[in-house]
């Protein structure tokens, strides 16, 4: 397929619209409750204006940098997006290997449809695992055990999935229904699959698996329909690093920091980077969008470890504020997946293309060479960003105000 006339991201997103089931799109598409925290993600970059250096020869930028001593060719990594598979034949491993040839980190959900293993083995460049607790703890350590087996080099380990956030275009698909595997609650949500019959033949050809191979139960790889109840069962908390530093011992991403207090404590907990991510609007809704609150776990981190960002990138220029803000890198879920669902591997390539000539472009109108030329003084930020949020302590209720509330 020629994805040269796609021209940005929106033009994947409509071309995934058009190829996929609707359940399948608004799964990717969608956010959680009245998607205020979806929409904001990508609107809030636009509360930024850059403030570019003209009439300066800018040579092509060198994008290269490095994430937990990670070599990339550029700073973008592809977020774990779970169930890829439903988008594309073996959509993990088509997204792995474009990741790969560009020179960049794919990560792993738990929740994915094709194993490990062969994720790791269809890409030629580093790929993170990202874990979640589903199955309870003696699963999720088989998981992590099969992960560094396999040679996945940095672990992500979100902490923002408490419960499954109420995605309500999932509920009026008929996720739950679809998922039953029977025919009379299955009949209304039918003709959105018949309405898409290459996507249907292809999803059939490729095995027509609703499961998770990488979250072995003692009865064979855990079903789609188990994911919202598995995910309460087993949330992570804090203390759950102990064990997993024993089985780990690569660097460890908490992804899922909204702001200054949870940052403090990932670093004090050992962890090697935080992602600022809000799980792209899918989770709390009403949460600030991403690069709000950026400015706030920067301060609070103090530099000790790398700080990523992810949520409602649509733009390298997005990505480059994010940058001069102070983040590392930024993570992609939406923008590759569209590619994947509009095209395979080779949109998520587009995709990827996309994103890295906008950065090039970016800089170059900005007025910088490198990477390390992105700064505060390119671009103007809100006042209300940049002020210390209230020193509050914990959020836990003190023992008096129980007390006068009981
Ligand atoms: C379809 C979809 C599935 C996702 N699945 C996971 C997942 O399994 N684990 C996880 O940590 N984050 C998951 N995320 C969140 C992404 O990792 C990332 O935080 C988010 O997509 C960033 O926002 P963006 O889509 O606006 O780029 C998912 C996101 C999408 C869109």
């Amino acid at each position: 397929m020629n994805t040269s006339r796609f021209v940005n991201i929106e033009d994947l997103r409509q071309a995934a619209r058009r190829r996929l089931p609707r359940s399948v799109f608004d799964y990717i598409d969608g956010g959680a409750d009245g998607e205020v925290t979806l929409r904001e993600n990508v609107r809030a970059y636009q509360d930024i204006a850059f403030r570019p250096r003209c009439a300066i020869e800018t040579p092509p930028p060198d994008l290269r940098t490095t994430v937990i001593g990670t070599p990339i060719s550029m700073p973008v990594i592809l977020a774990p997006v779970g169930s890829s598979r439903m988008f594309w034949k073996r959509g993990e491993e088509a997204a792995a290997a474009a990741a790969g040839a560009a020179g960049t980190i794919y990560s792993l959900s738990t929740l994915s449809g094709c194993r490990l293993e062969d994720v790791k083995k269809a890409t030629p460049g580093p790929a993170w695992f990202q874990l979640y607790l589903c199955g309870g703890r003696e699963i999720a350590a088989k998981g992590l055990a099969r992960a560094r087996d396999a040679g996945f080099s940095a672990l992500i380990l979100t902490i923002d999935t408490a419960v499954a956030g109420l995605r309500e275009r999932d509920v009026r698909n008929g996720s739950k229904e679809l998922l039953t595997r029977r025919i009379g609650p299955m009949l209304p949500y039918i003709p959105q699959f018949l309405a898409r019959p290459h996507w249907l033949l292809q999803f059939f050809r490729d095995g027509g698996l609703m499961q998770f191979p990488n979250v072995m139960l003692a009865e064979g790889p855990m079903p789609y329909a188990d994911v919202a109840a598995a995910l309460e069962q087993s949330t992570v908390t804090w203390a759950d690093l102990r064990w997993i530093r024993e089985i780990w011992k690569g660097p460890i991403v908490i992804k899922g920091v909204h702001i200054g207090e949870d940052a403090r404590r990932a670093v004090g907990e050992g962890a090697d980077a935080v992602v600022v991510s809000n799980h792209g609007g899918r989770q709390l809704d009403g949460v600030h969008p991403t690069i709000r609150v950026l400015p706030e776990v920067l301060d609070a981190v103090g530099g000790r470890v790398e700080v990523l960002l992810d949520g409602g990138i649509r733009r390298g220029g997005d990505g480059v504020k994010a940058l001069c803000l102070g983040a590392r890198a930024v993570l992609v879920g939406r923008a590759y997946a569209y590619g994947l669902g509009a095209a395979g591997g080779p949109g998520v390539t587009r995709a990827l293309d996309i994103l890295r000539a906008d950065i090039v472009r970016t800089m170059k109108l900005l007025g910088c060479r490198s990477l390390q030329e992105l700064n505060r003084s390119l671009v103007d930020v809100p006042d209300a960003w940049m002020r210390r949020p209230p020193e509050g302590g914990s959020h836990e209720i003190s023992a008096g105000a129980r007390a006068a509330r009981a």
